[in-house]
């Protein structure tokens, strides 16, 4: 009835601050993320031995290990060394790793879609195989990840909600401040379920848009 709906809407500041977290943690660790990232898969690519060893181990552990077990192990990890690390620091250190390891992955596969030819043919032109890398090979491989990496971005959205688990302020914690405060067990999950899909659609429709912009590019 009429009491239910104002119950929730009491509490429409504690669902804005948790998507403000959800937002920043996401946005914040997609970017660290493509940067790892992009060392990383140059790293697995190099000739240089010890630099693929390292980013394939750093890859197939991330990879291998959950997020949440990985959040727990750099709050309370680097916590033991840095007094008093805030949790919202711990879990963008943690996000970030862990998307940097999905991201390496992305952009290896994009830069190994680059036919040979297209190196072969800028190094004919003159160019180091640095300068072909960085003037032909990534920028192309850039234009065909963009997708991806749209993705990881969705993906970090979602998963960014364990960090809920070492108290980070994020929509699923504040969730849970909600349902404590209205002792409502159902409906602030089915809000926050419909809050993380409107900002998962959202953006899936803003990525559209760009993609298809490039199309005609
Ligand atoms: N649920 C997955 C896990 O615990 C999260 C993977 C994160 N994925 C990503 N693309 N960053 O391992």
């Amino acid at each position: 009835s009429n009491t239910k709906k104002s119950t929730m809407l009491n509490y429409w500041t504690y669902f804005a601050k948790g998507i403000e977290y959800t937002l920043l943690i996401t946005a914040v660790s997609v970017f660290f993320g493509f940067l790892l990232g992009t060392l990383f898969a140059l790293m697995r690519l190099s000739h240089v031995k010890i630099f693929h060893l390292i980013a394939v181990w750093y890859i197939e552990f991330v990879r291998g290990t959950p997020l949440m077990v990985q959040v727990m192990f750099v709050y309370f990890g680097i916590g033991t060394i840095i007094q008093s690390l805030p949790a919202l620091v711990a879990g963008i250190i943690a996000v970030s790793l862990n998307s940097g390891a999905y991201v390496a992955e992305i952009i290896r596969s994009g830069i190994q879609s680059i036919p040979v030819g297209q190196t072969e043919a800028a190094r004919s032109l003159g160019m180091s195989q640095r300068e072909a890398y960085r003037y032909v090979v990534i920028p192309q491989a850039l234009k065909n990840i963009w997708p991806a990496l749209g993705n990881e971005f969705i993906t970090l959205i979602k998963e960014s909600s364990i960090v809920s688990i070492i108290g980070v302020g994020d929509l699923m914690y504040q969730m849970q401040l909600v349902q404590a405060a209205t002792y409502k067990g159902v409906l602030p999950i089915f809000i926050a379920m419909v809050l993380y899909f409107i900002m998962t659609f959202g953006l899936s429709n803003v990525l559209g848009h760009f993609e298809r912009k490039m199309k005609h590019a």
